[in-house]
């Protein structure tokens, strides 16, 4: 019998991991990687240019007026084997990616009219199955029913090493200690808002990786996935 396709839900902070997790995931069991955390970068990244947010001021209104004309989507990149992430058709996978937008993005994530708008376009994404989601409230509010739910926790410090190594690596000029405040701000911003908080869902199985290697990491949760994929 061929097996069932079933939802990995991968919630958990910033920088613990997820997106590294979910994409062997999914290359291993040929499901499909929605990086949700792009789509909401995606989105500050309109607000930015337009000017709506920056250092001293925030305009929600203006960019839920704006909603209807952003398109986000994803296009595989056959060189890098992934998706990169198209703002209304442009390839914006590298700007996206930078402390600037990392700075305004939980402030744009906590806008109710948003999430409608990316929650909308995610359950559309899972609807075939065969899924393996990233971000703050795949498995409390996207697929609440998701057959696996991983909450991927980490100290702030091994967390905000693991993100300045990766942006220094792509030649951003950073400090540690702006990475730290980033990823700590950012955790209270995304744990404490009022529409869709992060938090572990009830029957999310809880990883905490500080002491893991990346191997171990994904041995331990491929059981896990081949387990409820035999169980689905
Ligand atoms: O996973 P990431 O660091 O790229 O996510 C960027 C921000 O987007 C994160 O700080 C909070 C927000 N986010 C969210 O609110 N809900 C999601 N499902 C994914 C990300």
């Amino acid at each position: 019998m061929e097996n069932k396709k079933i939802i990995i839900a991968i919630d958990g902070y910033s920088s613990t991991g997820k997106s590294t997790v979910a994409k062997q995931l999914a290359k291993s069991l040929q499901y499909i990687y929605v990086d949700t955390g792009a789509m909401y970068r995606a989105v500050t990244l309109f607000a930015m240019r337009k000017g709506y947010i920056d250092d001293n001021h925030f305009d929600p209104e203006a960019l839920e007026n704006e909603l209807p004309s952003i398109r986000i989507r994803f296009e595989f990149n056959p060189e890098k084997g992934l998706a990169d992430t198209l703002l209304n058709d442009e390839n914006v996978e590298k700007e996206i990616r930078t402390l600037s937008v990392s700075r305004f993005v939980s402030k744009v994530a906590a806008v109710s009219k948003v999430r409608k708008k990316l929650v909308e376009q995610q359950n559309e994404m899972g609807k075939a199955k065969g899924i393996v989601m990233d971000g703050r409230d795949i498995g409390t509010v996207v697929f609440p029913n998701a057959e696996l739910k991983l909450f991927m926790t980490a100290t702030a410090k091994d967390r905000a090493e693991r993100r300045f190594l990766e942006l220094t690596e792509r030649g951003e000029k950073v400090t540690y200690e702006d990475v730290l405040k980033n990823v700590v701000n950012r955790d209270h911003i995304d744990s404490t808002r009022k529409d869709s908080p992060l938090r572990k869902a009830s029957d999310a199985i809880q990883i905490d990786n500080s002491n893991l290697t990346l191997e171990q990491q994904f041995e331990q949760i491929l059981g896990l996935a081949k387990n409820a994929i035999k169980n689905a």
